[in-house]
């Protein structure tokens, strides 16, 4: 099984992950074989991509921390709680939305500790338009992973997924021309987007049933240890960790998410770009932890070597991420294989499209 573009897939390949539309429910099943009026179909429920099972990627799995089956349940736990704030009139979270997500949470924290030694594979299992939900979920499985990879106990690592899930909820009070403005925000329009913060932690502060560390996260994900964040321009030494955590997974994962106006960036690239553009900005060490947790080349991913020669990668050095034991591709079938642990002088250079 492979991750290929959605313009890439070609008929007769075979869908090697279900896909979902906008209502949670199933697109098309795991192993059905694509037609052009599925990949249509595709196209039009704003699928980028999506994982394929074929000749060159015949044989292997990939394993991942979260089943697809509890990712779909959270995407669409997260999106009836925001949905509900959007309809409801009223100004705070219903015990409901708030015992939804705490159940999803649980879920979540099982299959981690469950699933200590795996690491966790970004998965795509619908379209953009699903973008704020699944975004929730992700940060929400990032942050906790990252919580545990630090040694929080479990109890913390609960409220950071809480707080994580929620983070974003405020902008379920946004005007909709501003969220879903793919052109430069203007001046104004920036700064009523960035009033999501606080008005997400308006919809949290009266729950006695969502703990401050939660109701932090919502409220401060958008500050920077330089203090140039929002919406109170706190610096380091008010910035507390869980917030910190939030923070990273939420910019790291925007970056690798397709949206509607821009293709997602690889998960290398993404990892590189924070840890140089956000030196004094993010925590370092969190950064560390999320290279830990994140499978950065999951088994399928085809690579470019620096000796120019492409290939899959069929496993993963667990302790070592970025050099996986990778089989070269040669007039699209599967030849040598390379250890990259083995022969230091090559590294991938870059995620390839095939
Ligand atoms: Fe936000």
């Amino acid at each position: 099984m492979r991750l290929k573009s959605i313009e890439r897939v070609e008929p007769g390949d075979l869908l090697g992950k279900a896909v979902y539309d906008d209502k949670c429910q199933l697109l098309l099943a795991k192993g059905v074989n694509l037609t052009l009026n599925y990949i249509e179909r595709l196209k039009h429920a704003s699928i980028h991509c999506v994982y394929i099972d074929d000749a060159l990627s015949e044989g292997l799995e990939v394993e991942n921390v979260i089943s697809d089956e509890i990712k779909v349940k959270s995407i669409t736990a997260v999106k009836s709680v925001f949905k509900e704030v959007t309809e409801r009139k009223g100004v705070s979270l219903s015990p409901k939305g708030i015992d939804t997500i705490k159940d999803i949470i649980d879920e979540m924290m099982d299959m981690i500790f469950q699933n200590r030694e795996t690491l966790y594979v970004m998965t795509e299992l619908m379209g953009t338009d699903m973008y704020t939900y699944n975004h929730s979920a992700e940060v929400a499985i990032l942050s906790m992973l990252v919580a545990k990879s630090l040694g929080l106990n479990g109890q913390y690592i609960q409220k950071v997924g809480i707080g994580a899930m929620l983070h974003d909820i405020g902008k379920m009070k946004i005007p909709n021309e501003v969220l879903n403005k793919t052109d430069a925000l203007t001046d104004i329009e920036l700064e009523k987007l960035k009033e999501h913060a606080k008005l997400g932690y308006d919809l949290l502060k009266d729950s006695m049933a969502i703990s401050p560390i939660s109701r932090q996260i919502v409220l401060l994900h958008h500050e920077k240890l330089d203090g140039n964040g929002y919406p109170m321009m706190l610096d380091s030494e008010g910035i507390p960790v869980h917030v910190r955590i939030v923070t990273i997974c939420d910019i790291f994962n925007a970056l690798v998410s397709n949206r509607s106006y821009r293709e997602k960036m690889s998960i290398d690239m993404a990892l590189e770009i924070i840890r140089t553009e956000a030196v004094y900005q993010l925590d370092r060490e969190i950064y560390y932890h999320l290279m830990k947790v994140v499978n950065i080349y999951p088994v399928g991913t085809i690579v470019e070597l620096s000796n120019g020669k492409s290939g899959i990668v069929i496993k993963e050095n667990k302790d070592a991420q970025t050099r996986p034991i990778v089989q070269v591709i040669k007039d699209k079938q599967r030849a040598e294989v390379l250890n990259l642990l083995n022969d230091l002088t090559l590294f991938i250079s870059q995620t390839i499209d095939l």
